[in-house]
């Protein structure tokens, strides 16, 4: 019997514990034994990394994809896509996805793991279709959530439109960590039972149940687990690998990992991970369990964006009362999974439901999302809703990427010089003001540098 690992510790991981603040700087230095450690794939890309590396980081983020590629370039490198989402919060058109998924392989990607917020299939057929051309694994997700319109059967059903796709594997993604024990058993058999593709579980430890969920589902044939080395594991993030490890060697998994090479990696993120404690930048409190996402069936990071929020506005005393609304809001909104970007536009509808009265002001996410360009709602828009935002007029009927003009030509043309490649291109597409900043920033840096070079030389002469 053979079990494989996706090592989380680059992308989900330090995405839950550390909002993806980990420099390339951080971990390059382990990369090489990351490389032959016998993991199945590393999660280093996508998600929140390339926002952060613009944002916060000061880094190219295609090439710390590169770099990571250079020093580790045996292991398969693996990214999250949101789909026709890209790894923003709107949809972009077709040329951009096609676009952004090609550079992607280029740069060092072998596996591109896509999902759609509403598991809306038509949102993660462009970039599917681009990865199998561009010569990736793509692996096709079913978000996974709780609702009363979600059962095993509407996971199948997304199983078999992801296998008709021709994607090479799926991922049963349980972004909140509310999926149980039981439930991921009966579920991973299921799946396995209706198409005949290897499946991988991706759950988090918030609630306490991973390492249980993880051990079912492979009792119940799943193929591949995503963990992340232990040091960086535990509460948001996910499961331990070594544990995982430890456990299924004593069930007569064969793992194919090198519990030496795992010490290693576990040796060297302990001591950034207790600098991080030191800094302040890891609150030791996300590394804990919390269950609260059992009760109120909300992922860790959607239930800290709402204290957020309130705090900011001086109201975390009606904290209760948004709790209460976050279910309202999504059986009003056809109950669709809590994963970007509908975890965010529930948690601030939610929010402004309480403070300024329900529907009382409407976000543009939100109208965006009843008119049908986020893609078809899982279950039915609440009546008073889709009155308050339609009127008598429907909701789009086609893919809402259908009705987006190209940008990629347009793009380059106005960035002209200041694009050096199509993957500069790719990042203003992605993120316009961030690309902006980071490109003049660049400029700013190559002049200094040669402006101290000439000066260096003119030291020299004299
Ligand atoms: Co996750």
């Amino acid at each position: 019997m053979r079990i494989e690992f996706t090592e989380t510790v680059l992308r989900d991981a330090q995405q839950s514990l550390i909002a993806t603040r980990m420099p390339f700087s951080a971990f390059e230095q382990i990369l090489p034994t990351l490389n032959v450690a016998g993991f199945r794939a590393l999660e280093c890309w996508g998600g929140a990394t390339f926002d952060a590396c613009l944002r916060y980081l000061n880094e190219d983020p295609w090439e710390r994809l590169r770099k990571i590629n250079a020093l580790a370039p045996d292991v398969k490198l693996q990214m999250l896509l949101r789909g026709q989402n890209l790894l923003g919060y709107k949809h972009y058109p077709d040329d951009a996805v096609r676009l952004f998924v090609k550079k992607s392989v280029e740069n060092g990607i072998d596996v591109i793991r896509v999902f759609d917020a509403l598991n809306d299939l038509r949102n993660i057929e462009t970039a599917v279709k681009q990865g199998l051309e561009s010569g990736a694994e793509v692996q096709g997700c079913i978000c996974y959530t709780i609702s009363p319109i979600h059962d095993l059967n509407s996971f199948v059903e997304t199983a078999k439109g992801l296998y008709a796709m021709g994607v090479q594997s799926i991922c049963i993604k349980d972004m909140a960590g509310i999926l149980s024990p039981k439930d991921a058993y009966e579920t991973v058999k299921a799946v396995k039972a209706a198409v005949p593709l290897p499946l991988e579980l991706h759950t988090h430890s918030t609630t306490g149940m991973g390492f249980m969920t993880l051990l079912e589902a492979v009792q119940a044939g799943c193929d591949v687990i995503d963990t992340a080395v232990s040091s960086m594991s535990g509460g948001t993030s996910q499961p331990a690998t070594e544990t995982m490890d430890y456990v299924l060697r004593q069930y007569g998994y064969e793992t194919g990992l090198d519990a030496k090479k795992l010490r290693e990696i576990n040796a060297f993120f302990k001591s950034y991970r207790d600098e991080c404690l030191r800094s302040g930048l890891l609150n030791p409190l996300v590394m804990g369990t919390a269950t609260d996402a059992l009760t109120y069936q909300i992922p860790g990071g959607m239930l800290s964006n709402l204290v957020a929020q309130l705090t900011a506005q001086k109201k975390l005393d009606r904290l209760d009362e948004v709790l209460a609304e976050v279910p309202r809001v999504r059986k009003d909104l056809g109950y669709p999974p809590l994963v970007t970007p509908m975890s965010q536009m529930v948690g601030v509808q939610a929010v402004s439901n309480v403070l300024n009265g329900r529907y009382k002001s409407i976000s543009m996410e939100v109208k965006a999302y009843v008119r049908g360009e986020y893609g078809r709602a899982p279950g039915e828009v609440s009546e008073e809703l889709r009155r308050l935002v339609l009127g008598e007029s429907s909701p789009l009927n086609c893919r809402y990427a259908d009705m987006l003009p190209p940008v990629v030509d347009e793009t380059r043309k106005k960035l002209g010089k200041l694009a050096k490649s199509d993957e500069d291109v790719c990042t203003y597409i992605a993120f316009p003001a961030l690309a902006e900043k980071y490109f003049e920033q660049r400029e700013e840096a190559k002049k200094r540098t040669y402006s101290y070079t000439i000066r260096s030389v003119e030291e020299d002469v004299t």
